[in-house]
């Protein structure tokens, strides 16, 4: 029989230490000691959600005088941290007793992810580390399989050494994905189906060098927004020079159909260990578009660094947004960026925030998503003067002029109401930055001036425009290479500052 779940026993983080063995089965006994509670944490994707946390080096010692066998163990936690909890030993099965066999030793929980329904635990050890993926459906309290022969198992292959889950083949259907870091020497990442109670491969891909640890870190993300996940990819070791790390990008257009479409590096630094970790983080720039980090954490002689990268309609923009390095937050974390957690709003602002380990430190670091404003500005213009016809009168000058009219407008989630913003519009800005004559200025025929800075008082949603007149140069205008010119939309720029 397979015996996996067992009721009858409860662990709980405030019991541990005082009692490390417990009977856990018919041939089941319990050893908590150096068990590594928490090495693969996840929350239900659900509202009150409950917790899953592991322990991947935990023992059964029943048959200690022959094998001890680490099968790992999962707890699933209510919400609020407080209760009875459900122990999840999905390696166990009475009477069997040797190490490397079957599940003997294969360390359920190293990798964890929780969805609404699935308990996905990866499994590395199983059948001697040729790994394997154990799934739980908690509404049905069923075990879902993989069928081993699918995928022409190797020993050491580490399968289960990470996972996740998402909608790779519907929007309404979950997938399970996972990496085995050490297939073929360089790695490996399935995608499986869930069929009645087992899993069966839907996609399979390689790492491109020897050693690279390729599925390692896996991360499933809606990044174009067209209902499919997609799928980040680590090989923290992938080396150039050293372990510089990088990550590979599939984008999913359904039933298993995965199309590599980027491979991000950060700064491609030495030794940065880019991929080791990475994670959704919601929509932190309010673009409609999933964004992720990923963490570099031996980057910059192990102080670490986490990299933003955002997505949009075509999968990802594979230049970074943002680098945040952990010795700019403070001197003293190490290994910052070792495990990232993102995609819950802590403050309270609408926006999601993130959470960055720093291991090395004991630290975690809380970086909160700041509102973002967007503003939408338009110049007009007119297409063309008449140069040949003075369209302004100053006194007794005759001068060709047009009028330019800036329009902005802003809008944002949990943003105020009201914004002022500083702007400078200049005339024929190219040719003043670069010190060439300029062909336009802004006055009142009397003043000239190539900027003028203004301030816009803006409502919400609301636009406002601002008009000027622009004049154009005499001497300019005495050339006949401009008489028929039309005037190009650069003639003005604007800079905005909040
Ligand atoms: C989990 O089990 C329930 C009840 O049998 C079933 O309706 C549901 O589809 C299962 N969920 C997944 C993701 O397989
Ligand atoms: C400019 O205006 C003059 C006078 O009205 C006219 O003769 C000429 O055709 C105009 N040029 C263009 C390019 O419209
Ligand atoms: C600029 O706009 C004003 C109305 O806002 C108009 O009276 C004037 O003729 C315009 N000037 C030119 C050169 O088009
Ligand atoms: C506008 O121009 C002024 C003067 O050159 C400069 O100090 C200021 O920074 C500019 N403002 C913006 C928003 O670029």
């Amino acid at each position: 029989m397979f015996v996996s779940l067992l009721a009858t026993v409860t662990f709980s983080f405030s019991t541990l230490g005082n009692k490390q063995r417990e009977s856990c089965g018919k041939t089941c006994q319990g050893d908590r000691n150096n068990e590594w509670m928490g090495v693969s944490l996840a929350r239900q994707d659900k509202t009150n959600g409950k917790i899953l946390a592991c322990a991947h080096r935990w023992k059964n010692v029943y048959y200690e005088s022959e094998y001890i066998l680490p099968h790992g163990y999962c707890s699933i936690i209510p919400a609020t941290l407080q209760g009875k909890s459900q122990p999840l030993i999905p390696c166990y099965e009475d009477h069997k007793k040797t190490y490397g066999e079957e599940h003997g030793s294969c360390q359920a929980g190293i990798a964890g992810v929780f969805t609404e329904e699935l308990v996905v635990m990866g499994a590395p050890g199983s059948y001697y580390w040729t790994g394997t993926v154990k799934v739980f459906n908690v509404t049905s309290n069923t075990h879902y399989n993989l069928n081993q022969d699918d995928l022409s198992p190797q020993r050491y292959s580490y399968l289960g050494y990470a996972v996740t889950a998402g909608h790779f083949s519907s929007p309404n259907t979950i997938d399970v994905a996972a990496g085995a870091p050490q297939d073929s020497g360089g790695g490996k990442v399935y995608i499986f189906r869930i069929e009645g109670t087992s899993l069966v491969k839907t996609f399979q891909a390689s790492g491109k060098m020897m050693g690279s640890y390729f599925g390692s870190s896996l991360c499933a993300v809606d990044l174009n927004a067209d209902g499919l996940s997609d799928l980040l990819v680590g090989a923290p070791m992938h080396s150039e020079i050293r372990d510089e790390g990088q990550v590979s990008v599939y984008l999913s257009s359904g039933n298993g159909v995965m199309e590599e479409v980027a491979v991000l590096n950060g700064d491609n630094a030495y030794n940065a260990h880019f991929g080791e970790c990475i994670a959704s983080l919601g929509d932190i720039d309010d673009d409609g578009y999933q964004d992720v980090a990923i963490g570099a954490p031996k980057e910059d002689d192990y102080g670490g660094a986490v990299y933003i990268y955002h997505g949009d309609a075509t999968g990802i923009v594979d230049k970074y947004s943002m680098k945040l390095s952990g010795r700019s937050i403070n001197p003293t974390l190490q290994m910052f960026g070792q495990s990232i957690s993102g995609n819950v709003d802590m403050d309270g602002n609408g926006y999601p925030d993130v959470t960055i380990g720093a291991f090395m430190a004991d630290s975690v670091v809380l970086l909160r998503s700041r509102p973002v404003i967007s503003v939408d500005v338009s110049i007009f213009l007119p297409i063309s003067i008449n140069i040949t016809v003075p369209q302004c009168h100053e006194g007794p000058q005759h001068l060709n002029c047009f009028n330019v009219t800036i329009c902005m407008s802003f809008r944002g989630k949990h943003v105020p109401g009201h914004i002022e913003l500083l702007y400078n519009l200049t005339a024929d800005a190219e040719k003043r930055h670069k010190s060439l004559p300029a062909r336009v200025y802004f006055g009142n025929g009397v003043e000239q001036t190539g900027a003028v800075s203004q301030l816009f008082s803006l409502e919400i949603n609301r636009q406002q425009c601002h008009q000027y007149t622009s004049f154009v140069r005499a001497a300019i205008t005495a050339f006949s290479r401009y008489t028929q010119r039309q005037y190009p939309q650069d003639i003005v720029a604007v800079e905005l500052q909040l």
